[in-house]
């Protein structure tokens, strides 16, 4: 193939014939002319094939919405009075010399700009479509790019990138799992991730000391505006370290993606404001307030901690019958409570007073990260199964690798998690996830487009 030059480059290349490819995006057929826009991921261009060229023309008018074409011609810089101002390749446009038809395409079930007014079935359907709008291009361009900035931030202070099992035992994390029935064993089977959270613990007792991971993670539990069965976390893990660091490079690296990426946004409050779990509570009425001053700017981002959760929480038994313990942990069991707080998990008494050096991150009023120093210490580890009324057998059994582990010379570690596409959702102004992932379910956990999940045969 020719050599290709991206569409938003051309405006430099007045006078130099270039070749583009991309997609119709539309024509409009004067009779000795015909306009042709033609769209790739940097932009939209205008090319003139000219009725004195017959080859050309003769193609051209072949041409239709969506079909995929090469376009030969001349960059000319348009006169005054054809000046686009709207568009950045508005000063040029391409004399078209030569057409190649690369592949034809139906008529789209709908026009890719109004993808909206398709409804989300159909979007979905046809996400492959739906991917070509512009709003869905930038949705996938901006998380890329918030992906690749915080990989950049992480490694340059000294993370290393590791991949943990999908193939796995669950762990306790408060949802539903999905399980993978295991062909070599029959009879057992894997279970796919709630979160690393205990292989990046794991790595920490193997001498990693900063580890992160952009992690996929899966949870068997009804879809929302927020909330997949499958989504991604960016996941980190630090060994020798305390709980002000932790939330400092946190803060620091979400102040430098939207100062670098959506600079025209704006942080209400820096350093980010710390609200004590009970405060929230009392003022907000839940456990992640919208501190925004004014909740209709949609260029403002409002970031919070909360902190100071309490460690467990008393057992619903009406909700959860199964259940015969009192207590049941507020994130997952393997947070460590605060210092002060060690002699009473210990002791096992006041077990409603021990709070948990839990952090959530907030942001406009939706949790967008949690993470907490952990317990290191096998003892205590088994004590905080045991308020959650697991006897040792069971413990042995489901946490014998991990109380193992610590027994060796686990470093003193914490970390935190943060969803991804939440914090792109929210960045992109979107009011689902769905739409800042490639390829999301539906609200019934459907994949419209592979048509899964579907009967095994
Ligand atoms: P947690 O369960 O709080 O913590 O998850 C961390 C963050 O992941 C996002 N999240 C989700 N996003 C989309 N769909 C979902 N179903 C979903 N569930 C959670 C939220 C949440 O804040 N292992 C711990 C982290 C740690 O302690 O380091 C964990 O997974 O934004």
């Amino acid at each position: 193939m020719a050599e290709r030059t991206f569409i938003e480059q051309t405006p430099e290349k007045v006078g130099e014939v270039v070749t583009v490819m991309g997609w119709v995006h539309a024509r409009r057929n004067h009779g000795k002319v015909i306009f042709i826009d033609i769209r790739d991921r940097t932009g939209y261009l205008q090319a003139v094939a000219i009725g004195s060229d017959a080859d050309v023309f003769e193609t051209a008018s072949e041409l239709r919405d969506e079909y995929v074409i090469s376009l030969t011609g001349e960059v000319k810089a348009r006169g005054e009075r054809q000046i686009n101002t709207e568009t950045p390749t508005g000063t040029v446009e391409l004399q078209i010399q030569a057409i190649t038809i690369l592949n034809t395409s139906e008529t789209p079930v709908f026009e890719i700009e109004k993808a909206p007014e398709a409804g989300e079935e159909l979007r979905m359907q046809y996400r492959y479509l739906d991917m070509r709008s512009e709003r869905m291009q930038q949705n996938m361009r901006k998380r890329h790019e918030i992906v690749k900035h915080v990989r950049d931030y992480l490694v340059a202070r000294r993370f290393w990138e590791i991949e943990t099992p999908y193939l796995t035992k669950g762990t306790p994390e408060g949802a539903r799992e999905f399980v993978v029935p295991a062909r070599l064993q029959p009879g057992s089977h894997f279970v796919l991730p709630q979160s690393p959270q205990q292989f990046k613990q794991l790595l920490m007792a193997g001498g990693i000391e900063r580890y992160f991971q952009i992690a996929r993670c899966f949870r068997d539990e009804d879809a929302r505006g927020d909330r997949q069965a499958e989504f991604t976390q960016i996941d980190m893990e630090l060994s020798f370290i305390d709980k002000e660091e932790i939330m400092q490079i946190n803060e620091s690296l979400l102040i430098d993606i939207v100062e670098k990426i959506y600079p025209e946004k704006r942080i209400q409050t820096v350093p980010f404001p710390r609200i004590s779990y009970k405060d929230s509570i009392e003022q907000y009425g839940n456990d992640r307030p919208d501190i925004r001053e004014d909740p209709n700017d949609p260029n403002v981002l409002a970031f919070c901690w909360v902190v100071d959760f309490p460690m467990f929480e008393e057992v619903d038994h009406k909700a959860h019958p199964e259940n015969k313990a009192n207590w049941t942990f507020t994130h997952n069991p393997f947070s460590s409570p605060i210092e002060k707080d060690l002699e009473s998990l210990r002791n096992k008494e006041n077990v409603a007073e021990i709070t948990s050096t839990q952090y959530d991150i907030v942001l406009n009023g939706c949790e967008i990260g949690g993470g907490s120093l952990r317990t290191y210490r096998a003892d205590d580890l088994r004590k905080t199964l045991q308020i959650i009324g697991y006897s040792d057998e069971i413990i042995d059994r489901d946490f014998g690798h991990i109380i193992s582990a610590f027994t060796y010379g686990t470093p003193p570690h914490g970390g935190i998690a943060w969803g991804l596409d939440r914090l792109v959702m929210l960045l992109q102004g979107e009011k689902s996830i769905r739409d800042v992932m490639a390829f999301p379910k539906t609200g019934d956990s459907r994949d419209l487009l592979m048509g899964a999940p579907s009967k095994i045969i």
